[in-house]
């Protein structure tokens, strides 16, 4: 890695990320049934119908993983707190569930860790799926109960706080395209969900800051979108595909309105008095985190409803998930975050899956490498360009469940065989520590 900590900002925090379904194991400590759960019984949902019921074994094992965080010289570990461990029915408090995220944090805190809370990373209670889940704007206003009731916990003691954790994803990729729990591809759904869970940012804002709390942000994914072809028709749909992957939300936290063409589509679906929201969605919040991957190539789909528009497959070198590698994508959007906002920025993931192999203890993860090269060295040119970067989490700590891919797709700094649950640091995260160390 080409980089040491003398080419950043003093102060700047180099962190992994993990979220809780994906890590901790959802059968332990009493939380209650996800829509995750469910969505992986599914006839081809997921790969191989795994689901979260052991994962990592986070919950008994954090104590390592953390030990790993600190060994590597990190400063900060993202981390998610699972409404359902929480909440098992969405309500009720579950007091083990409390204690679990107590001792997460307080471990990490003993290690010189600064923990980096997010709110909602995706594992829904299945009694709120059971009333419409995010279609239904009675499950922000559980969100916001949940918030408050977490941080009332270890809200004392987190370094920040984001509510959401890519709401296109929660979204549009969960009620549109299918892919996600719950699997809907329903319009209306889709617009209600688009809207309800940028409500739940609000209200967990508005909630949290009536606590005292500060350091409270949200996390979006972005995803450059450009035309398949020089023809004007896909020139407009890659925009409309900016619209509703992008600026939807960037546009709703920063200025409080939704982008032109793509609430015009979605406005016949949309809940009663949307546009009443639309303050407490911009209120004002003290950072915003970019999750980036990749960039996709869009053409026009007349054949297809609205928005008529789908990806192909581009040229660029792919990640394990058939991602292109792309790292001029996440200088863009750090330029695009900073004009929107003024605020500090943290890039809170940015990672790739490789089909990596663990050969006599070793995992030799040289593309992984280039990878992080490349990205950090794009958010250098950012920070060069004024962009008020404060920090950089890697996608992820350890191999975990990848949602729909099950354990397939690597994206750890660390190797995890899910049969002796036996970490393995990849050479990546060899090769990130001695960086740090410099
Ligand atoms: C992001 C998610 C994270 C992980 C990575 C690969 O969209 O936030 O949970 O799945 O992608």
């Amino acid at each position: 890695m080409d980089f040491t900590r003398d080419d950043f900002p003093e102060g700047f925090v180099f962190g992994a990320a993990t979220a809780a379904y994906q890590i901790e194991g959802h059968r332990f400590g009493g939380a209650g049934p996800t829509h995750w759960d469910s969505f992986a019984k599914g006839p081809g949902n997921v790969v191989r119908a795994e689901d979260g019921a052991t994962a990592c074994d986070h919950y008994h094992r954090f104590e390592e993983d953390l030990d790993l965080l600190k060994a590597g010289g990190f400063d900060a570990y993202r981390f998610s707190t699972s409404w359902a461990r929480v909440m098992p029915d969405g309500r009720t408090v579950n007091p083990e569930g409390l204690d679990f995220y107590d001792r997460l944090v307080d471990a990490t805190l003993e290690r010189g860790l600064k923990p980096f809370q997010t709110l909602y990373h995706w594992e829904l209670p299945s009694a709120l799926a059971d009333r419409g889940g995010w279609a239904n704007g009675d499950t922000a206003l559980a969100f916001a109960d949940f918030s408050e009731t977490i941080s009332a916990r270890i809200g004392d003691r987190v370094a920040s706080t984001a509510t959401i954790n890519e709401p296109w994803c929660v979204a549009w990729l969960s009620h549109f395209l299918g892919h996600h729990a719950p699997g809907l591809r329903d319009i209306r759904a889709a617009a209600r969900a688009m809207h309800h869970i940028l409500l739940a940012h609000g209200l967990a804002v508005e909630r949290l800051r009536g606590m005292g709390r500060d350091a409270l942000g949200i996390v979006l994914n972005f995803e450059r979108a450009l035309p398949a072809s020089e023809s004007a028709a896909d020139a407009a749909a890659a925009a409309l595909q900016d619209q509703i992957y992008n600026r939807w939300f960037l546009e709703a936290i920063a200025h409080g309105r939704y982008p032109e063409d793509a609430i015009a589509g979605l406005a016949p679906h949309m809940p009663e008095g949307w546009q009443d929201d639309m303050a407490l969605i911009s209120q004002p919040i003290d950072w915003l985190g970019v999750n980036y991957y990749t960039r996709s190539l869009i053409r026009s789909a007349p054949e297809t409803p609205w928005p008529a528009l789908a990806p192909v497959e581009g040229p660029l070198p792919k990640t394990q998930m058939g991602w292109e590698i792309h790292p001029e994508g996440l200088h863009h959007f750090l330029l695009r975050a900073r004009d929107a906002l003024d605020l500090p920025v943290y890039v809170t993931e940015n990672g790739m899956a490789w089909d990596d192999s663990l050969r006599a203890g070793v995992v030799e993860d040289t593309e992984r490498q280039r990878f992080m090269a490349d990205h950090i060295a794009a958010a250098r040119r950012a920070i060069a360009d004024g962009v008020d970067l404060r920090g950089f989490f890697y996608w992820s700590l350890l191999d975990n469940y990848e949602w729909a891919f099950g354990y397939e797709k690597r994206f750890g700094l660390v190797h995890v065989d899910f049969e002796t649950l036996e970490r393995t640091p990849k050479a990546s995260y060899h090769a990130l520590a001695a960086a740090l160390s410099r």
